[in-house]
């Protein structure tokens, strides 16, 4: 018996609507909706499912099963501790970053450690991936790789082999032949991903999904299953970098905001275990425009350089630009230098860049961000050894941060030896081995960050002397 309806479906968040519209009205992407004609087939029988059986609470085993690691730690500290059996992991990202490279790896790793994995490649040919698998060096003796887009034919290979993990590369051209819609619509990949689920869910199977991110709109994105997987993560960075960052958004089974970072190399996927000192490895050390800041990323503190320039504009309406950084809180920023600090920012191109590719959006990193572009606008360059925190309030003072001392200590460890902060509100635990300059507003964060040489001698020459008022 076949059921059959039409309705139209977003393909960027997964909202039905029952006619069409041009514009969604859940996430107001425009031509995002197109007709979708789902049939339904029901099981020949149809005998009434015996579900499960409701317990008391106190009954329920609370007993923990034992992950799997993926040998990659970085991927296993993203995930909470390695791979939950029975788990769901949709890993997303751009087409081309690495997602396939990733899986291949932390398979061929699982398989070493736990017996069977199976790879299902809809995308790329098995002698593609046996290719590349010979040049990441990851030819595990366990690793099955099934080159197969029909999921029936999918699940009879897993009935087959009995495997300990599964990944999906990717779940857009896999296809449930049950459903006519085609592959990669919302229905085919929310169809999918409820048979691996169950298939999870019932035999403890745990399973990779990879969805690509996908800009148009005729194919469903990894968004629509991001509340049916357990743990969703992002792999991101800038295809012509290097710098590879997973990224947890959603963990049923640990912490989200954890990060993991990866460098893209010839032969693969290399982790790396120190962040702080990647970032900031390529740091001016006597240029003016850069200041370093610390983020909290999940557990663990990093340390980034955020670069500024501040040019004289040419333009009506003066260029802000902001890579990495909140653009509303540059905006603040500039505000806030202007009004408090007497620099005058509103005829001024202003540009500020996190280098090595990291996304920053905590508040704690305002303080770094004026720095550098006070440095930038003074031509002075930022004490290298000096870190700085804090936030930056709209009357020019200077605001603690959340976990200052898992900062400090960050930045003790990279060979800082000061750190200018909000005066703390607190005193005792355990102070880093850092001097720290405590600091009520901006204006004085700024002499304490520049040294006197931000109030410049007349006879230097000032980039911008004429400017003040
Ligand atoms: P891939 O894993 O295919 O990306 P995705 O599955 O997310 O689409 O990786 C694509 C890019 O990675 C490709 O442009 C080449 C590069 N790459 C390397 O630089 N080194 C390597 O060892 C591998 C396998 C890929
Ligand atoms: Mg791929």
């Amino acid at each position: 018996m076949a059921r059959q309806r039409t309705r139209f479906v977003c393909q960027a968040c997964g909202s039905v609507a029952s006619r069409w519209l041009g514009r969604c009205p859940d996430c107001h992407e425009w031509n995002s909706l197109v007709e979708e004609v789902e049939v339904a087939v029901r099981s020949a029988g149809g005998a009434a499912r015996i579900g499960a059986t409701a317990l008391p609470l106190r009954e329920v085993s609370a007993q923990r099963h034992p992950r799997l690691a993926c040998g990659m730690d970085e991927l296993d500290r993203v995930l909470g501790g390695g791979l939950v059996p029975g788990s769901l992991v949709l890993i997303g990202g751009d087409p081309g970053i690495g997602k396939s490279t990733l899986l291949l790896q932390a398979m061929a790793q699982l398989a070493a450690g736990h017996g069977t994995a199976l790879y299902v490649s809809g995308e790329e040919s098995p002698e593609q991936v046996r290719l590349r698998a010979d040049r990441l060096g990851t030819l595990a003796r366990e690793l099955y790789l099934l080159a197969e887009t029909d999921f029936d034919a999918i699940e009879a290979q897993i009935a087959r082999l009995e495997p300990k993990v599964l990944a999906l590369d990717s779940v857009q051209t896999v296809y449930d032949p049950a459903l006519t819609s085609p592959p990669g619509t919302v229905s085919q990949v929310r169809g999918v991903a409820s048979r691996v689920m169950r298939l999870a869910k019932s035999s403890g199977l745990p399973a990779f999904l990879v969805g690509h991110v996908t800009k148009e709109g005729t194919l469903a994105g990894p968004r629509v299953l991001e509340h049916m997987v357990d743990a969703v993560l992002y792999f991101e960075g800038d295809r012509f970098q290097s710098h590879r960052v997973l990224r947890g958004v959603k963990n049923r089974f640990g912490s989200t905001d954890e990060i993991g970072l990866f460098e893209m190399t010839e032969r693969g996927l290399v982790e790396v275990p120190n962040p702080s000192e990647v970032f900031l490895s390529q740091r001016p050390l006597h240029g003016p425009g850069s200041a370093v800041a610390t983020v909290l990323e999940g557990t663990r503190a990093l340390l980034v350089e955020i670069q500024a320039l501040v040019a004289r504009s040419y333009l009506a309406a003066p260029r802000r630009m902001g890579t990495g950084v909140d653009f509303n809180r540059l905006a603040m920023i500039l505000a806030v230098l202007e009004r408090r600090c007497g620099l005058r920012m509103s005829d001024k191109d202003v540009y500020v860049n996190v280098a090595g590719g990291l996304k920053v959006v905590e508040p704690a990193v305002d303080l770094a961000i004026a720095v550098a572009l006070a440095s930038s606008y003074r031509d002075v360059p930022v004490d290298p050894e000096t870190v700085l925190l804090g936030e930056v309030g709209l009357a020019g003072e200077v605001r603690s941060v959340q976990q200052t001392e898992k900062r400090l200590r960050e930045a003790a460890r990279l060979g800082f030896v000061r750190a200018v902060t909000a005066r703390s509100l607190r005193n005792g635990g355990a102070a880093a081995a850092i001097e720290r300059i405590e600091v009520a507003t901006l204006a004085e964060a700024l002499v304490a960050a520049l040294g006197d040489r931000y109030r410049r001698a007349p006879a230097e020459p000032d980039p911008f002397a004429d400017d003040e008022a």
